[in-house]
């Protein structure tokens, strides 16, 4: 479906735990809806090699400490902000998978010295800021069934990351974004097609208010 008012494109994100299907609802919003597909992190740059590594437990000489490896999960967004900057403005609507939000609750459910909600935003600011974010929980009851071989893919830490996406969302600073831009989906139960027909509603009914792009 084209954007509404003809000016400019959605940016819509889905963020959610690993293993609640977004990139399968993304590929389909991507080729039922028309909308370009970004998947964060893009694995395939340079900045993206060196997170797969990371993300993949292979042996690196230099070690990353969890700033840097904050650091590189943003950059990593900002090598696309150009391309999604003008794709929008060319009226294209853009499906994100994962984003900021991830970027904020995984590195600090590490509960590293620092490392809190203004030190992990900061690097963020100034990227573009989805016009809709949908997010995707489950029943809590996720376990170590389904999930991979990649760091972060632990029942105990998925919890911890659950918690600050939670807090991070009902920040009083971000009151009106969750007013008006935002949606929780629970898929618990649900099959694939059930939960696309859902996120279909969703992002049909949503239209954009204001025609500037928003910015964190
Ligand atoms: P993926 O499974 O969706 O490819 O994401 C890879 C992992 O990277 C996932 O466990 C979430 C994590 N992640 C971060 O820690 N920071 C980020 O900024 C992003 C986008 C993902």
């Amino acid at each position: 479906m084209s954007n509404i008012t003809g000016t400019r494109g959605k940016l819509i994100l889905i963020e959610g735990l690993d293993r609640t299907g977004k990139t399968t609802q993304c590929n389909l919003i991507s080729s039922r809806l028309n909308y370009k597909y970004y998947k964060f992190p893009n694995r395939e740059t340079p900045i993206g090699q060196i997170i797969n590594s990371y993300l993949t437990k292979q042996v690196s000489d230099i070690p990353l400490s969890d700033q840097s490896v904050h650091l590189l999960f943003s950059s990593n967004r900002w090598e696309f902000q150009n391309e999604i900057k003008t794709a929008l403005l060319n009226g294209q609507n853009i499906i994100v998978d994962r984003y900021i939000y991830s970027g904020i609750a995984y590195s600090v459910a590490k509960n590293v010295a620092g490392m809190d909600y203004n030190w992990c935003s900061a690097c963020d600011r100034g990227l573009i800021k989805p016009d809709l974010t949908v997010f995707l929980i489950n029943d809590g009851n996720f376990d170590n069934h389904g999930f991979g071989d990649e760091l972060y893919e632990k029942h105990e830490f998925q919890v911890k990351v659950s918690q600050v996406f939670m807090d991070i969302f009902y920040k009083q600073e971000n009151k009106d974004y969750i007013s008006n831009h935002f949606k929780q989906l629970d898929v618990s139960g649900m099959n694939i097609e059930e939960v696309y027909s859902n996120i279909e509603s969703i992002v049909d009914s949503f239209t954009i208010k204001d025609l500037n792009l928003l910015l964190f």
